[in-house]
C-alpha cells in the first residue's frame, strides 16, 4: 500500500507548509499531512496547522537537552507512521541519530542554489558575495548542514537593487513552487519501489 504521509516540522511563518497544503487541497500532491510538528509554541504555521484542522504538536525546544529531545522527536514520528518529514523552517540542526532513524526520508529546503550559501542568511550572503542568479533548493537531509543529495532547484535572476528582503521574497515564491513538486517526485519514486 501506498505511504503519502508527510511529517511537517517548522518553527515559524510556515508558508512552505501552507504553500504544501494548499498543493494538496488542489489535488496537484497526492500526499496526506500526518502531523505537524513546531518546537515553538507560537510559531505562525503551528496556529496555521490548527486552523486547517491538522493533527498539530508542539515540541518545546527551548532549554532542552539535544539527545533527549532528539530522541523524543523521533519517538513522536515513529508513531505517526510518515513516507517523508519535511523541514519547512525548522530552525534546529538534527542530530545524527534522527537522520539515521530515517534514511533518505527527510527532505528540507534551504534559500539558496546549493552548494553555495549553506547556514543562516542565505539570501543575505547571495547578495553580499555578488551573484547574478540564486534560487532554492529542496535536498534530502544528511548530518552537513544543507549538505544532502540535491532533489530539485529553481533559480531566482538577483536584480539590480535588490536588498535582502526583495530578493528573499522573490527566492520564496520559488520555494513555494519548489517544494511541492520535490515531495511528489519523491514520493512517487519510494511508492514504485525505487526508493
Ligand atoms: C524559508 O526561506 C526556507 O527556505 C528556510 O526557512 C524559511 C522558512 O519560511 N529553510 P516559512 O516558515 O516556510 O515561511
Amino acid at each position: 500500500m501506498d505511504n503519502r504521509r508527510l511529517a511537517i516540522l517548522l518553527s515559524g511563518r510556515g508558508s512552505n507548509f501552507v504553500a504544501i497544503h494548499e498543493a494538496i487541497r488542489r489535488g496537484d500532491l497526492n500526499a496526506t499531512i500526518c502531523c505537524v510538528i513546531s518546537n515553538v509554541a507560537e510559531a505562525a504555521g503551528f496556529g496555521r496547522a490548527r486552523e486547517f484542522g491538522l493533527k498539530a504538536e508542539c515540541l518545546p525546544s527551548k532549554g532542552a537537552d539535544r539527545e533527549a529531545y532528539d530522541r523524543r522527536l523521533v519517538e513522536k514520528l515513529i508513531k505517526y507512521d510518515p513516507a517523508l518529514i519535511c523541514l519547512a523552517g525548522f530552525m534546529r540542526i538534527l542530530s545524527p541519530a534522527v537522520i539515521r532513524a530515517f534514511p533518505k526520508r527527510i527532505l528540507n529546503i534551504h534559500p539558496a542554489l546549493l552548494p553555495s550559501f549553506p547556514g543562516l542568511h542565505a539570501q543575505r550572503q547571495a547578495l553580499e558575495h555578488g551573484v547574478k542568479v540564486s534560487g532554492c533548493t529542496v535536498h534530502f537531509a544528511d548530518e552537513g548542514v544543507d549538505t544532502g543529495p540535491i532533489i530539485l532547484q529553481r533559480a531566482v535572476e538577483v536584480r539590480e537593487g535588490d536588498d535582502e528582503e526583495t530578493l528573499s521574497a522573490r527566492i520564496l515564491e520559488q520555494e513555494h513552487q519548489a517544494y511541492w513538486r520535490a515531495i511528489a517526485l519523491v514520493l512517487d519514486r519510494m511508492n514504485a519501489g525505487a526508493g
